[in-house]
């Protein structure tokens, strides 16, 4: 039997606008979602924008009672930013009462509410203005989580500022799978700069409040695996490691931006405008805790052909097909447990043993229907050997002395995606969508219960 530590976080991500609906109603004003959604809605799987995710504005309450017949005893969502503060600076009173009763009625079911800030969920009045590229958004960010803080913080005790911050920076200015869908390195890296600001600001503001409880960041960091030990391949290791892992987690646990990440940028013209009372504002704001989103490792090799200046993170590390990898036949993603023992000696070794916990896990399966049984309900005992090969992993790096203090999966209630919709289904809880947003419970959730119960399995 694996036995977790007491207290161990059991529960569910998901985040406000994958989950809420509503989304042009209610107060809110439009993200790049809602605008790009009415731009282009073919390029969203099955025209589903984010209009049609799970309507959690008014099913909140029974998904909430449904969390700990799952086991769960937390629960992380986000705020949304066009909700709460629709032109940035008026208060929507609707949303402060609606998100005070989810957050509410999560701990009359002793459900911890863990609450972030930004889940890729830019508002457009902003993104008008330049979004991240503009040094403004870090300001209009701060003020965000200040309200935020005064508005929740006698519920919420965990706050995290960002989710994945390297998803929105890479997928909206190099890889064009989020709002604006540029290719442009140089603002990536300015993006991410200011996103980095943005955290540090959001972070000296919970101080200032006061507020009891702990702040941190959600990142999707692990180190990278290189293809052999040959010069080349570890150059480009490193610089898949600075530019993806120690580019966030160095700053926000250590207080400083790496050496050598300044000197690759600089070799690559690629150096951010800063700030001149930047590196002390970083040095003054580190984190509580750090939240780890681990689905694929990152498997990298020397670039076929050198350039002189970087264009592309391809121009310095190439991803690299691993002969020996075991897939996710249902989404084609790496299966290799083993790299959350290794993040749990990087936490361990690398920042201070700082806590952390598996902020998200899981298994996206595509049109999972198939696996629906005659009772209605999904027999996944995929996602069941799944997470239990995570755990086990999880346990061996928490034995050798990680401060790991919970596992969360991705997803509580299957949820809207991006521009994938619902291709990949993950939940804890099945949704079906042609039926009032029917939820119910898949045999992976049921497992789940078990789990929380016997603290282990
Ligand atoms: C996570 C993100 O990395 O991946 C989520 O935090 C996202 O927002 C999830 O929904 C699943 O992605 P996909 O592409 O498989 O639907």
């Amino acid at each position: 039997m694996i036995k977790f530590p007491d207290n161990f976080l059991w529960g569910a991500a998901a985040s406000a606008p994958q989950t809420e609906g509503h989304s042009l109603t209610n107060g809110k004003s439009a993200t790049t979602w809602d605008e790009w959604f009415e731009q282009n809605p073919e390029k969203f799987n099955h025209g589903q924008g984010p209009q049609d995710t799970s309507n959690v504005y008014e099913m909140y309450k029974e998904d909430v009672a449904n969390m700990p017949r799952v086991g769960m005893n937390s629960y992380r969502t986000s705020i949304s930013w066009a909700r709460l503060l629709p032109d940035g600076r008026t208060l929507n009173q609707e949303a402060v009462e609606f998100y005070r009763d989810y957050f509410q009625t999560m701990l009359d079911h002793n459900v911890e509410p863990i609450v972030n800030l930004f889940h890729f969920d830019m508002p457009w009045w902003l993104m008008k203005e330049g979004g991240w590229e503009n040094r403004k958004s870090v300001d209009d960010f701060a003020f965000y989580a200040k309200t935020a803080f005064e508005q929740f913080g006698d519920l919420v005790k965990t706050w995290s500022t960002f989710n994945e911050p390297l998803v929105h920076i890479e997928c909206g200015y190099l890889y064009q799978f989020h709002y604006p869908a540029i290719v442009d390195f140089k603002k990536a890296v300015q993006v991410g700069y200011h996103t980095l600001m943005a955290h540090v600001c959001a972070v000296r503001e919970f101080r200032n409040s006061g507020a009891d409880g702990k702040i941190g960041i959600i990142l999707n960091v692990l180190p990278a695996y290189s293809r052999s030990d040959s010069a080349e391949d570890i150059k480009a290791k490193e610089a898949a490691d600075l530019l993806n892992t120690y580019s966030f987690l160095d700053p926000t646990v250590l207080g400083v931006i790496p050496e050598k990440l300044i000197t690759l940028l600089k070799d690559n013209d690629l150096l951010p405008y800063v700030d001149a009372a930047d590196n002390e504002l970083i040095a003054k704001n580190t984190v509580d805790y750090i939240g780890i989103n681990y689905y694929q490792p990152r498997r990298v090799k020397a670039p076929d052909n050198s350039v002189k200046k970087a264009r592309m993170p391809s121009d310095l590390y190439e991803s690299y097909d691993w002969p020996d990898k075991k897939i996710n036949p249902y989404r084609g993603w790496e299966i290799y447990p083993k790299a959350l023992y290794d993040v749990a000696m990087m936490m361990k070794d690398q920042y201070h043993n700082i806590p952390w916990f598996v902020s998200e896990n899981g298994m996206g399966v595509a049109d999972e229907q198939r696996f629906m049984g005659d009772d209605g309900m999904i027999d996944d005992q995929y996602r069941i050997d799944f997470m239990k090969e995570h755990l086990e992993w999880l346990h061996k790096g928490i034995e050798a002395g990680s401060n790991c203090f919970g596992y969360h999966v991705w997803t509580y209630v299957d949820c809207w995606s991006w521009l994938n919709g619902y291709r990949n289904r993950y939940g804890l809880y099945s949704v079906d969508l042609d039926n009032g947003f029917k939820r119910t419970v898949k045999k992976s959730g049921l497992w789940f219960k078990q789990l929380s119960d016997n603290n282990g399995f």
